[in-house]
């Protein structure tokens, strides 16, 4: 990071010495209400189900969308909806990575609620679905059920610490066997889960990562799709406390100097752009290990049933002091990543079913937690 800081600061002229007055700046960086979620988790609320959704809007999903909607029904229900607003129509364009997102906010509103001795009479898609577009109709119907004989899910206790770690990780620390092993044993919703830190296996689906990540970034409206939802510095941070947030001192020094801009990262041609592709592929070639997940078929169920899971897998990996990001390029069902997905399959589900997971695995420093709108901006 020091060495990346240093190429783009000097690259472009800009001078931040984090002394006297610039030291000032730094320090007022944070996005203080953008994190706010994180430390209002489960403390704002007495009522059961806005204390469960206070944890729920925590979950890993897509570019950072939150497209949940929650509608509270009578005393004791509520109602999940997609915010057809937020979803990502050129790298998931049948809204199956969506689904998947809301697939973890699902279980971690169950585990929260478990927590709090309620148990989840839920209902998927009660009016049905449409396995080519999301559209209008709810997700979800849920009932809170008071249950005394309930425990909490040890997997709850690492929630707030959870995070998606797209860092590059240490070359030097491999992935025990024995944690690669327990973390393929975490999933409750019928899917396949598997793991490999062998050195070949690893090598190939750096390999495959590698070449996905490049065709996403060099095909103009998949590119510009994660452009769109750049949010650069803290005021954009803030005001839209989602998508892909680039906050810090560095970043907000580009931006107010005009270097990093959507413009500019959208130029193929610009210093911002081949330090950004450097950075992304540093990540995924410094993989240790991956994880994946098969689900049997690819409906709307199986898509929620495989998020379910994947929160599992990523609170399991917190547990366990992995670091973990998802790379779904190669799994993205645009016409031009066809080969990629038609060579993961192959690769990874040889004996059918969909990957609807794949992420690498290893360890980096810790992270800031990524931002999040509060409850009540998704309440209807
Ligand atoms: C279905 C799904 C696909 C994702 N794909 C990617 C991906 O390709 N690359 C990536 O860096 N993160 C990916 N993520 C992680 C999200 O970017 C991340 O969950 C989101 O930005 C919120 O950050 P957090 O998990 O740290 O809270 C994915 C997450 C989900 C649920």
């Amino acid at each position: 990071m020091k060495r990346r800081q240093f190429v783009l600061l000097a690259g472009g002229g800009v001078v931040l010495a984090a002394t006297g007055a610039a030291g000032a700046f730094v320090a007022t960086r944070t996005p203080e209400s953008a994190l706010r979620p994180w430390s209002d988790a489960g403390q704002l609320y007495d009522e059961p189900r806005r204390r469960a959704l206070s944890y729920a809007i925590l979950a890993p999903n897509p570019h950072n969308r939150q497209p949940w909607l929650v509608e509270l029904v009578g005393d004791d229900a509520l109602r999940l909806h997609v915010d057809t607003d937020r979803l990502l129509p050129q790298t998931d364009p049948f809204n199956r990575q969506i689904t998947i997102g809301l697939g973890c906010f699902l279980e971690l509103m169950a585990m929260a609620a478990a927590a709090d001795g309620y148990r989840l009479e839920t209902e998927l898609f009660p009016q049905g679905s449409d396995t080519g577009h999301l559209d209008a109709r709810p997700i979800a119907d849920i009932r809170f059920v008071a249950d005394r004989t309930l425990i909490a899910d040890p997997l709850f206790a690492h929630v707030l610490e959870r995070r998606s770690l797209k860092e590059p990780y240490d070359l030097n620390r491999p992935v025990p066997d024995l944690d690669l092993a327990e973390l393929a044993t975490v999933g409750r919703h019928g899917n396949s889960i598997a793991t490999s830190g062998e050195a070949d296996h690893v090598a190939a689906l750096r390999d495959l990562t590698h070449r996905a990540l490049d065709i996403e970034i060099h095909t103009p409206h998949t590119y510009r799709e994660s452009v769109d939802l750049f949010r650069i510095g803290k005021a954009e941070i803030e005001a839209n406390p989602d998508g892909i947030d680039f906050g810090g001192p560095l970043f907000d020094t580009l931006a107010l100097f005009g270097q990093f801009t959507r413009e500019t990262a959208l130029d193929t041609n610009s210093m911002v752009f081949a330090q950004g592709v450097e950075a992304v592929m540093a990540n995924v070639d410094s993989a240790m290990a991956h994880v994946w997940l098969i689900s049997p078929g690819n409906s709307r169920a199986e898509q929620i049933a495989a998020g379910r899971d994947w929160l599992r897998i990523n609170l399991a990996a917190t547990e366990a002091g992995i670091g973990i990001q998802p790379l779904s390029q190669a799994l993205q069902e645009f016409p031009e990543m066809e080969s990629c997905y038609a060579e993961a399959h192959q690769m990874l589900a040889p004996s059918g079913g969909t990957v609807q997971m794949l992420a690498r695995l290893g360890y980096a420093a810790a992270v800031a937690p990524s931002p999040r709108w509060p409850l009540e901006a998704k309440l209807i």
